[in-house]
This record gives C-alpha cells, sequence and structure tokens, in this order.
C-alpha cells in the first residue's frame, strides 16, 4: 500500500456511509472503523453495490487505542473524517456521561492514536447547535460558540476546543470542524438514506417511518420549528472534498457549515423531495 493510494477513515452510520460512497468515487480508498450502535453493515453493503469497489470494514469503538494503534499500522491512512459518536439531544440529558465519554473522550484517543502514527488530518462531525441557542439566524461560520443547552451539544463544543487547542500547540495538525444542523435526505439510487435504530430522534426519518408504516403517526406541534440543511449528498460531498483539498496546505483549521443555512419549518418538511 503507497500513499498514492491513501486510505481514510470514515464511518456506517447515516453521513458515514454517504461520504463513503462519494470519497471512493472520487478515486479514494476507505477502511471504517464503526462499533454498529447505531451504523448498519447493510448501507456499506450497499455502498460497494453503487461503486462497485470494496469497503474495508473494522467493527470496534473509537476508544479502542489499541484498536486504533493496529489500524494505522497496517493501513496507509492519511486522512481522518470522525463521524463516530452519540447524537440523542434527549438521551444525553439522560446519560451524559455516556455522550462525554464516547464523544470528547472518543475524539480524544483518536487524535492520540493519529498523532502516534503520523496522521495530522481529521475532519470532525460537529454541529451547528454549538452557536448556541441565542445565535440569530441563519447561522454563519463566523459566528462564535454559545450557550450549550444539553451534554450532546456540549460534548461537540468541547471537541472543538481540544481540536482548536491541540491545533494551536502543534501546527502539524490540520482540521476542519464541520458544523451541520439536522441533514435531511438521501442518496439520489434511494438504497441509502437515515435508517436509524429505535425510535429516530430527528424530525425527517420519523416523518419517513410514518411514510412506511414503522411509526403510528407524528404529533406536530403547532410553531415547533427547527432548522434543516437540505440536501444529504452536498453534505457528504463538503465531507469528500475538504481533507484532500487541504492536502497541500500545511496545519491550521478551519470552520465549515456545509449545505445551505436557510430555515425549514417543519411542516415545510412534509413537502420536501
Ligand atoms: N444527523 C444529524 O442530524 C447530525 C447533525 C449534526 C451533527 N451530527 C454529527 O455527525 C456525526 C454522524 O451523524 P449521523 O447522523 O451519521 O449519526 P449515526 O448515528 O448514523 O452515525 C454515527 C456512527 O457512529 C457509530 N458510533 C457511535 N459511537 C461509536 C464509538 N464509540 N465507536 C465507534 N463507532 C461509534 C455508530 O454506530 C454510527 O454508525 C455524529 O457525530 C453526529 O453527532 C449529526
Amino acid at each position: 500500500m503507497s500513499d498514492d493510494h491513501p486510505r481514510d477513515r470514515w464511518g456506517a452510520g447515516y453521513i458515514g456511509s454517504h461520504a463513503v460512497l462519494e470519497v471512493l468515487q472520487a478515486g479514494h480508498r476507505v477502511v471504517v472503523l464503526d462499533n454498529l450502535c447505531n451504523g448498519s453493515l447493510l448501507a456499506l453493503h450497499r455502498v460497494e453495490a453503487l461503486t462497485g469497489q470494496a469497503v474495508t470494514f473494522v467493527q470496534g469503538d473509537v476508544r479502542d487505542r489499541a484498536l486504533l494503534d493496529a489500524l494505522f499500522a497496517k493501513h496507509a491512512i492519511s486522512s481522518v473524517v470522525h463521524f463516530a459518536g452519540l447524537k440523542a439531544v434527549g438521551e444525553s440529558i439522560d446519560k451524559p456521561l455516556a455522550y462525554y465519554e464516547s464523544n470528547v473522550y472518543g475524539t480524544l484517543v483518536l487524535c492520540q492514536a493519529m498523532a502516534a502514527a503520523g496522521v495530522y488530518r481529521l475532519v470532525f462531525s460537529s454541529s451547528a447547535t454549538v452557536y448556541g441557542v441565542e445565535a440569530p439566524v441563519p447561522y454563519v461560520e463566523t459566528l462564535p460558540r454559545g450557550t450549550t443547552s444539553n451534554p450532546y451539544v456540549s460534548s461537540k463544543a468541547m471537541v472543538e476546543t481540544m481540536l482548536e487547542d491541540l491545533q494551536a500547540a502543534d501546527p502539524r495538525w490540520s482540521m476542519v470542524l464541520l458544523r451541520y444542523f439536522n441533514p435531511i435526505g438521501a442518496h439520489p439510487s434511494g438504497v441509502i438514506g437515515e435508517d436509524p435504530q429505535g425510535i429516530p430522534n430527528n424530525l425527517m426519518p420519523y416523518i419517513s417511518q410514518v411514510a412506511v408504516g414503522r411509526q403510528a403517526e407524528l404529533e406536530a406541534v403547532a410553531g415547533g420549528g427547527k432548522r434543516h440543511s437540505p440536501v444529504k449528498t452536498c453534505q457528504s460531498r463538503g465531507h469528500s472534498r475538504h481533507p484532500h483539498s487541504r492536502r497541500e496546505r500545511a496545519g491550521g483549521h478551519e470552520n465549515r457549515q456545509p449545505g445551505a443555512s436557510r430555515r425549514h419549518h417543519d411542516l415545510s418538511l412534509r413537502h420536501a423531495d
């Protein structure tokens, strides 16, 4: 395996599976690490069918330092896109330690393993919720992080701070913090999309499950607006472009908000394509 064919690490979850597809189609190779607590091997098999290319998959946990060391030793990994984590706001309020362990400690272990392996390019899946409840809409990338409202958001803000500190201490690090808000949609083929385990925590998969009969009904609360970035594949393309567009550049970190920042009311999602 040579650096002419560097491998990147992506995911088997909703956004990760779309990103794997995009990066394979862009001619790169991929190693996926996922503990499958909310991901699906079926999604990766479908990505393989869509692209005609094999995906190297390892079932394991991002907090497992020995496993990460073995992965970096075995594969010529040039950059990492980090999707692995827990993402349910309500659950994070009930189980804050689980969220800090998975999201904050998991990223810390990943960074330690990357540095030990000499891999310094990282794209982190953050969230636009780090702008805080007081931030004006539409969000722009120059907004500061605001007041966090739950442990999930706090975990993302903590990781952002940790990564900024790390990059400031060692300019070899090149980091992108991708902040998105409730991405929705699916690949145009329709064979991969968002299919969370259990009861969906986000609105669009809930609507989809009502449509196919997996949930009985959706209760719509008048005036309850949410912001959604409309096109999933665009976001995944954002992921697939970022690490490579920065390949020639030395160090630094940047904040990115893939997709549009238009505001969509909950009811408007019923009419989404
Ligand atoms: N989907 C959204 O609305 C949204 C919005 C903003 C940010 N994000 C962030 O983007 C990332 C991906 O989101 P998604 O919607 O694809 O979620 P997802 O749950 O579909 O994907 C996350 C994947 O990470 C895996 N995972 C979780 N903990 C792990 C661990 N400790 N070790 C290894 N694998 C682990 C899960 O099995 C799953 O496949 C998450 O970090 C999430 O916080 C998502």
